[in-house]
Formats: C-alpha cells, structure tokens, sequence
C-alpha cells in the first residue's frame, strides 16, 4: 500500500492546483511560478540586459534560468547551480551542486566566464534559494541567513563594480545586519514583494543595485 500523504502536503498540493500563477506557468511554457516574481523585478528594476554574465544560485527547476535565457537571447552567459539536477536548457550551464559547500563553490567557480587578474566578471547574482524548512523557526532563520551571507560573499568576489544582486530573503534574526552590510557595499537597495509571491509566506526579495564593493577597512 502507497503511503499516505500528510494533511499539510495534500493541501500544498491542492493549493498548488488551483494557484493562478501555476496555471499561468504551465499556459506559457515556463518551469516555474517563480518566474513571475523575477519578471516583475525585472520589469521594475531593469536588472537583465544582452550580454551580461549572470549566476543564478538555487536554479531548479530553472524558472528564472529560463527567463533570463529569454531575454539574453544567445547574448550573454548564464550559469545555474542547485542541488537538485536541472533539465539542460539552451544558453545556461546547469551544475548540480551545493552552494554552501566548498566544493559546490569551486564547481561554479570554474564555469564563470574568464576575468583579467584582479577584475570580476559577473554582471548579475541572482539567489532564490531557500533552505528546506524543518520547522523550527530559529534553525530555519539561521539556515536562510546563512544562504544569503554567502550570496553576498559571493558578490564581493565575483561581482563587477556597477553589478546587481538579487536575493529572495527571509525577515527575522540576523536580517538587520545582513542588509546593513547590503547597503555599505550598492548605491541603490530595495526590498519588493512581486505579486507572485504568496502573502502568507514571509519570503521578500532584495534588488541592489550598482555595486560598489565592499567598504574599506
Ligand atoms: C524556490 S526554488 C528556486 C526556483 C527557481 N528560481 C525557478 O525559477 O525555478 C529554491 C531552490 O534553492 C535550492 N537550494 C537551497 N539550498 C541550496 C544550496 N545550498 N545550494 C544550491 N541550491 C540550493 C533548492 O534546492 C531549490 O531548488
């Protein structure tokens, strides 16, 4: 006999069914509902332009690789990594990795695109990851806390000075700290709720803009 599902997956399950977004997703071809917060970002903040090198961390299934690949059109470079496995699509490497890990980092390391000694190269980091929630809301905060401190790490040593970051964030411990380092190294942040984005989760997204680099010490 099958196993039974719990009543909280029967439900997420029921509400994925019926989510509009989902609905639309599947209507115009793409993986995800997710694509719908990264296109209303974009549409707002004018993040993803031809010829950009972009890493998008915590890919799967590709939603927001798929968006960008749209829109770079061959023009670019586009590099995806989660640890789940990515379906190949046209115009993005897709690794499967973890981005914690040392060894995950180095795999996407060496698929960025060459840069001059001392120069960096990647135009755009865009994060949507999300750790699996155990529901022990201090663990979790941490956990995603974590993810993001790396994200923006990632940043300082990978980001071209003018560069954007995205990151799908979660308030709570430790956000205060995070954003106010966040601001010491862009010239223009701001934190958005796209309409994709389901009110009762309290999930937002931050869009900073025009790196400058980490403050001198
Ligand atoms: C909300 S989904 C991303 C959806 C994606 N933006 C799209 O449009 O299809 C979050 C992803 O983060 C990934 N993730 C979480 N922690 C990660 C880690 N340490 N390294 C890589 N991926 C991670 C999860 O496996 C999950 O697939």
């Amino acid at each position: 006999m099958g196993k039974k599902r719990s009543a909280s997956s029967r439900r997420w399950l029921d509400e994925h069914e019926s989510d509009p977004w989902v609905q639309r997703a599947r209507d115009e071809g793409w993986r995800s509902r997710a694509v719908f917060k990264l296109q209303e970002l974009d549409r707002k903040d004018h993040l993803i332009k031809a010829g950009q090198a972009i890493v998008d961390l915590g890919a799967a299934p590709g939603g927001w690789c798929q968006y960008a690949a749209n829109k770079l059109n061959g023009r670019g470079t586009i590099i995806g990594i989660d640890l789940l496995p990515i379906d190949p699509l046209p115009g993005v490497t897709c690794l499967q990795g973890d981005f914690e890990s040392d060894e995950g980092l180095a795999q996407l390391e060496a698929a960025l695109p060459p840069a001059e000694p001392g120069s960096h190269r990647v135009d755009l980091v865009l994060s949507d990851m999300a750790p699996n929630m155990s529901g022990i809301p201090v663990a979790d905060q941490a956990r995603a806390m974590n993810l993001v401190e790396l994200a923006l790490a990632f940043c300082d040593d990978h980001l071209a000075s003018g560069g954007s970051f995205v990151a799908k964030v979660f308030m709570g411990e430790g956000f205060d700290a995070w954003l106010a380092a966040v601001k010491q190294r862009f010239a223009t942040v701001a934190m958005r709720k796209p309409e994709a984005s389901r009110d009762r989760s309290r999930e937002q997204y931050l869009v900073a803009r025009n790196y400058q680099g980490p403050p001198a010490v």
